[in-house]
C-alpha cells in the first residue's frame, strides 16, 4: 500500500488545526468559522498558511479578520479589523427590518460598519434607496468595498458623528432607521471575551457608562429625520431591552415588536413614531 505522507501530514495538520480551534477559539459562530478555516487553507498560494492560522487562531483572533470576509445569509461580507464581525444574530435583524419594508421608499442607518445591513438589504430591495454612516472612515471603507463588491447603487455612504452628516447635507424624510450601535458598558468592556477586547475596534463596543448613549441621542433626535409612523430597528445587549423599550416610549415612539435571538435573549426592538 501506498501512503501518501504529504496528504497525511496535511489531513493531521488541519484536524489539528480544528481540534485547537474548538477546544480553545470557538468564537461566535463555530460551522461558519470552520467553513472560513477550511476555505483559507484551501488557499495554496501563501504557503505558510498553516503555521500563520494556528498562531492566529492560538492567540484567539477570529478567523474572519484572517481571512478578511465572513458570510451573513450565505453571502460574502468583506471587512478588517477596522469593522465589527456581523455575529450570528445579524439574520435575524435582517430578516426583522424586512417584515417592515412594504412601503417603505427609503432608509436610514447609524452606525454601519462593514455596511452589512444595508447591503443584504439593498441588494434584495433595488428599489429603496438606503443611506448608511458611520464615524470612522476607515469602517467607510470597507462599507464601499462591500457596495462594490455587489455593485449596488441604492446604497450610500456618509461620513460623521450620529445624525451630523445627516443634517448637514439635509436628508430627511426617511421610512425607516435602523441601528446596531455600540453598547457595551464602558467598564465591562475589559471583560468581554478576547476575540472581541482584542481584536474588534473599540469605537465599535463602547456605549457609555450604561451602554445606552447612543440610543439616548438616536431617540431623542430621529423625529427630525423620520415620516410620520417611520419605524426604529435596533440591536441592543443583553439585559438592555426593557430599558431601550422605556427609552422608545419616553421620546413619543410605541414598541411595535420585541424580537429574541438565537439564544433567547431578547435581542432587537422594533418600535414606530407617533401611532
Ligand atoms: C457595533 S458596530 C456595528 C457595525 C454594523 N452595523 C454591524 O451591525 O455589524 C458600531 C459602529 O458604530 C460606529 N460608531 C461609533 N461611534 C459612532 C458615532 N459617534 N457616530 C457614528 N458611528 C459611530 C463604529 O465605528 C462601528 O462601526
Amino acid at each position: 500500500m501506498v501512503v501518501n505522507t504529504k496528504e497525511m501530514d496535511t489531513k493531521n495538520v488541519y484536524a489539528g488545526l480544528v481540534e485547537t480551534y474548538l477546544v480553545k477559539n470557538a468564537f461566535q459562530e463555530p460551522k461558519l468559522e470552520i467553513k472560513i478555516i477550511g476555505e483559507v487553507l484551501e488557499n495554496k498560494s501563501n504557503e505558510n498558511r498553516y503555521e500563520e492560522v494556528m498562531k492566529w487562531l492560538s492567540e484567539k483572533r477570529p478567523i474572519q479578520y484572517y481571512a478578511g470576509y465572513t458570510y451573513t445569509f450565505d453571502k460574502k461580507i468583506i471587512l478588517d479589523r477596522n469593522v465589527m464581525i456581523p455575529g450570528p444574530e445579524m439574520d435575524i435583524f435582517i430578516n426583522t427590518a424586512k417584515k417592515y419594508m412594504a412601503n417603505c421608499h427609503n432608509v436610514m442607518e447609524l452606525c454601519t460598519g462593514s455596511g452589512v445591513i444595508p447591503v443584504m438589504l439593498g441588494m434584495e430591495y433595488s428599489d429603496v434607496d438606503f443611506y448608511a454612516s458611520d464615524i470612522s472612515d476607515k469602517a467607510l471603507k470597507v462599507a464601499q468595498e462591500n457596495i462594490n463588491f455587489y455593485q449596488l447603487k441604492n446604497v450610500h455612504l456618509l461620513k460623521g458623528s450620529m445624525f451630523e452628516p445627516f443634517e448637514e447635507q439635509n436628508k430627511i424624510g426617511f421610512d425607516m432607521l435602523i441601528s446596531n450601535p455600540p453598547y457595551a458598558k464602558t467598564g465591562i468592556i475589559g471583560d468581554l471575551i478576547p476575540q472581541l477586547k482584542d481584536n474588534a475596534p473599540r469605537i465599535s463596543l463602547d456605549g457609555g457608562e450604561d451602554g445606552l448613549y447612543f440610543y439616548r441621542i438616536i431617540l431623542a433626535n430621529a423625529h427630525k429625520f423620520l415620516n410620520k409612523n417611520g419605524y426604529i430597528i435596533f440591536e441592543n445587549g443583553e439585559d438592555q431591552s426593557e430599558e431601550l423599550q422605556e427609552l422608545f416610549i419616553q421620546n413619543g415612539f410605541k414598541v411595535v415588536e420585541v424580537v429574541k435571538d438565537y439564544i433567547d435573549i431578547e435581542r432587537f426592538v422594533v418600535g414606530r413614531l407617533g401611532i
